[in-house]
């Protein structure tokens, strides 16, 4: 156990010591911050660290599912440049997805590095979205490398289920990194993708439970993603009806409250808890997007809905210097277009785009 720890401090040194090599600007002209073509601040980056997984969730992979070749991923010290070029322009929230985050080896180097941005004041938040499945293992070293919030996805309280949604999956397990975490002084939401006939019954327990013990909810609408292996009709359920449902049992007061990303909050009266909404189906919230996604080799996504994407990885590997690298984001976010238009009714069953949410992350 000591051998092990001792042994990750090291790998850990390491990249710390690799990467104040990297500066935070490696020179060329000054960055610009991010604004995109309607005026939108770009300050929030997605990174999916790997597209691999432990779990395979119906809604988001099929059960035989190809990944990439490990040699194709960005090592962890390109990733940290790449990040901290983002950061240099004005990128103040950064959050590790997946696939799952945390079986990528040696994340925790990546996050221990990542850390300098806050310790500089240049970022508000270090944070991460995961399954759960190993926090029970990391939950100490991401509180102590800053992290103060992280979204942990579970869509049922209910053994069975669980491992049918997940596939392969633990609640126990889950529940023990929730244990962990919270045991950390993390903050903690659960998202909760809305499944047609699967976990709609349990929204209202999902409500009391996360509530009582101090955590945010979001419900998320599935959105049309890749090719899975069930029908996307099948799944699908409009958070307008669930929304409709909920105010029959609770009273839902509309909130300010944001965190930056796109869901909507209302207070349950009778619990005191938030409750968040992420509808890209029913209702569209481009408008105010901030965020762009990368991959983990390099690709930038400019929107979750659109197909278009710069490439990275040339201008980080043509030069040691981040002038082409500065330039390749610029053009990139001077590409970012208006929004998405998800459809999932009978006249649309293929997925709006090849791609799986694992790929950019959610
Ligand atoms: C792709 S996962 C990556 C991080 C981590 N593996 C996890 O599950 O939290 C991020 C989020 O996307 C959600 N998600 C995956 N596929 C989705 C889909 N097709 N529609 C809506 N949400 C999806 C997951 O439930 C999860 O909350
Ligand atoms: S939603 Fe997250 S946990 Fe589930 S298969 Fe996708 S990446 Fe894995």
């Amino acid at each position: 156990m000591m051998k092990r720890a001792t042994k990750r401090m090291h790998r850990d040194m390491t990249l710390a010591s690799d990467t104040s090599a990297i500066d935070f600007d490696r020179g060329g002209s000054s960055p610009q911050s991010l604004i995109d073509p309607f005026q939108r601040a770009i300050t929030y980056l997605r990174v999916s660290v790997t597209d691999r997984c432990d779990f395979r969730c119906v809604y988001c992979m099929s059960e035989h599912m190809t990944f990439l070749p490990k040699a194709d991923l960005l090592t962890l010290e390109e990733l940290d440049r790449l990040c901290s070029a983002f950061v240099a322009k004005g990128v103040n929230k950064l959050r590790l997805t997946g696939g799952e985050p945390l079986v990528r080896r040696g994340i925790m180097t990546l996050v221990s590095s990542l850390s300098r941005h806050l310790a500089s004041g240049a970022l508000k938040e270090l944070t991460m979205t995961t399954n759960g499945s190993q926090l029970h293992k990391y939950a100490a070293e991401l509180k102590a490398n800053g992290v103060r919030r992280i979204n942990v996805s579970l869509d049922t309280l209910n053994a069975d289920k669980f491992r049918s949604i997940t596939r392969w999956g633990d609640l126990e397990n889950v529940m023990a990194g929730i244990d962990a975490a919270q045991a950390e002084g993390l903050e903690i939401k659960i998202n909760m993708v809305a499944l047609k006939g699967v976990n709609e019954d349990e929204i209202a327990s999902l409500i009391e439970w996360t509530h009582g013990q101090g955590m945010d909810l979001t419900i998320i609408e599935v959105m049309p993603l890749g090719d899975i292996d069930e029908s996307r009709l099948d799944q699908y359920l409009p958070l307008s009806i669930v929304r409709a449902r909920l105010a029959e049992r609770f009273t839902l007061e509309d909130i300010d409250y944001r965190t930056g990303g796109p869901a909507r909050y209302v207070r349950i009266k009778e619990t005191g808890g938030r409750l968040g909404f992420i509808t890209p189906l029913t209702h569209n919230f481009c408008e105010s997007c901030n965020r762009v996604r990368l991959t983990c080799t390099g690709m930038l996504f400019m929107c979750l809905g659109q197909n278009d994407a710069a490439d990275l990885r040339k201008p980080l590997r043509a030069s040691e210097s981040n002038e082409f690298l500065y330039s390749a984001i610029d053009e990139a976010i001077a590409r970012k277009p208006k929004g998405h238009d998800f459809v999932i009714d009978r006249r649309h069953l293929k997925p709006a785009l090849p791609r799986h949410m694992s790929m950019t992350g959610g």
